[in-house]
């Protein structure tokens, strides 16, 4: 192998690894019956999922989620949107059929990367749940899926750092790379003043 080539592919960035969208995207969540899942209309725009429809703020504990979106060579990606989806404080997602959802949590929130290839969500810290009489037990995290020009459209979680239930992840334990792994964490530090904030950067696969 030739000495250029080997420089050139060691300056990669690893792509985030993929997992899939499961049943509850807002969009186009899976029409299972079990879940009585339908999409989402309208479907909210914007950073804020605190705030549901009709003004009211959500239970749980408020937190930043903000991070950059990258191609392979580490360029930053702007105009990509970025969209994000989890269970509100009750353990519940938006599309789900469940008669105690918490009324002012949004469950979906979308935007666009800026110039600097950052986006930027206030939502709340996620809780892990089970679903199938408890067949499936998910650690704590936010889906999040980007899409734009030049991209297929991507899917992966946002994991956090010391969750209960990481290690009996299905997901979680899948990633094996030690680098990845870590990258895939999120570590919330509280700012002076402000609510816990974490940073997840995205390293978009080759198209
Ligand atoms: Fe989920």
């Amino acid at each position: 192998m030739s000495a250029p080539l080997v420089a050139e592919t060691s300056t990669k960035l690893k792509p985030t690894p993929a997992v899939t969208v499961g049943p509850f995207y807002p969009p186009q969540p899976m029409g299972l019956p079990f879940f009585g899942a339908k999409p989402l209309s309208p479907l909210p725009e914007g950073n804020d999922l605190t705030i549901g429809p009709g003004g009211k703020q959500s239970e749980g504990e408020k937190i930043s989620l903000s991070g950059r979106v990258m191609n392979t060579a580490g360029q930053v990606l702007p105009g990509i949107r970025v969209e994000i989806w989890q269970v509100d404080a009750r353990g519940h997602y938006v599309v789900e059929k469940a008669a105690d959802k918490d009324p002012g949590f949004a469950g979906y929130g979308a935007v666009s990367t800026d110039a600097a290839g950052r986006y930027t969500f206030t939502t709340i810290r996620p809780q892990g749940y089970a679903r199938y009489g408890g067949l499936i037990k998910r650690a704590a995290h936010i889906h999040l899926r980007v899409s734009g020009a030049g991209l297929t459209p991507f899917a992966t979680e946002v994991w956090f750092a010391g969750a209960p239930g990481n290690e009996r992840d299905s997901f979680v334990s899948r990633i094996d790379d030690p680098q990845l792994r870590d990258r895939m964490l999120v570590r919330l530090s509280k700012l002076e003043g402000g609510h816990p904030s974490g940073t997840f950067d995205v390293v978009v696969p080759d198209a």
